[in-house]
């Protein structure tokens, strides 16, 4: 299997490009990264800095790009140095809330365009993006969080939309969303208090269960919103 893994250096990037090495299935894995990459050395992995906001970037980066079976997408942010997640909407900031939709919504659609051609050989493949729980419309019962919530919509309308149009132009891709859990990692650090005990992940242990989703998944199943331990999550 050739696989992708966009935003590699990520706490959940890293993670599936660390236990996907180990497979002997997986013959190469294209990981990206952008601010920084990673400390894995391995034989199988290409390390590839890539700014997943950068549409002229990603189209350079896709034509060099060979056929692709699994792509996961874990990209994201929550919170920069300078702002967290809004508590209420009088704290919206235009620039923090566009920040979400281009780094959270928009890179997933940006792959999906220019990688479209590298999923044309027929094998049952796989195009799956980490969202979050916290993006679904009718789960929220909470509020709050306001810019990373609608950027975690947009992303799972994204996805949705993609999942119809390619059931008929490129039938073989299972197209998904998935939840990780809440798992340790630089974007859950500063709200890792309140989880209750036995609930916080670690990346090994949220990935390991989401490639147990992934390995089930069948291009019928395209369009769903998948939690790590399968339970299929209302949009
Ligand atoms: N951790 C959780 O509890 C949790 C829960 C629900 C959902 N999620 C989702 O899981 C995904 C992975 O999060 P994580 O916890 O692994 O966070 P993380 O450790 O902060 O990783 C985020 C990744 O996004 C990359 N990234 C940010 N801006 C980018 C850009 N412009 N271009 C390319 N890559 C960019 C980062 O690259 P650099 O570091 O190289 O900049 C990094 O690889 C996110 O979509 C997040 O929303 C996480």
């Amino acid at each position: 299997m050739n696989i992708v893994i966009a935003g590699g250096s990520g706490g959940i990037g890293s993670a599936f490009v660390e236990v996907l090495a180990r497979r002997p299935d997986v013959e190469k894995i294209i990981a990206t990264c952008n601010s920084h990459s990673s400390a894995l050395d391995d034989a199988k992995v290409i390390w590839q800095p890539l700014d997943l906001t950068d549409e002229a970037a990603i189209g350079d980066w896709a034509a060099q790009t060979d056929e692709i079976d699994w792509l996961i997408n874990a990209t994201g942010i929550l919170h920069t140095p300078a702002q967290g997640p809004e508590k209420s909407v009088r704290q919206i900031d235009p620039a923090f809330f566009l920040m979400n939709m281009s780094i959270n919504a928009l890179p997933a659609l940006l792959l999906a365009k220019h990688l479209h051609g590298k999923f044309r050989h027929g094998r049952p493949a796989v195009f799956a993006t980490i969202s979050a729980r916290v993006g679904s419309i009718e789960d929220n019962r909470l509020g709050g969080w306001v810019s990373y919530r609608a950027s975690k919509a947009a992303l799972n309308m994204s996805l949705r939309t993609l999942a119809i149009e390619w059931r008929r132009t490129l039938p073989n891709v299972a197209v998904v969303a998935l939840h990780p859990g809440t798992t340790d990692t630089a974007l859950s650090k500063p709200f890792q208090r309140n989880v209750p005990h036995g609930q916080l992940f670690t990346p090994g242990y949220s990935v390991n269960c989401m490639l147990s989703v992934l390995e089930k998944l069948k291009p019928a199943d395209s369009g769903q919103f998948l939690a790590f331990d399968g339970e299929r999550l209302p949009w």
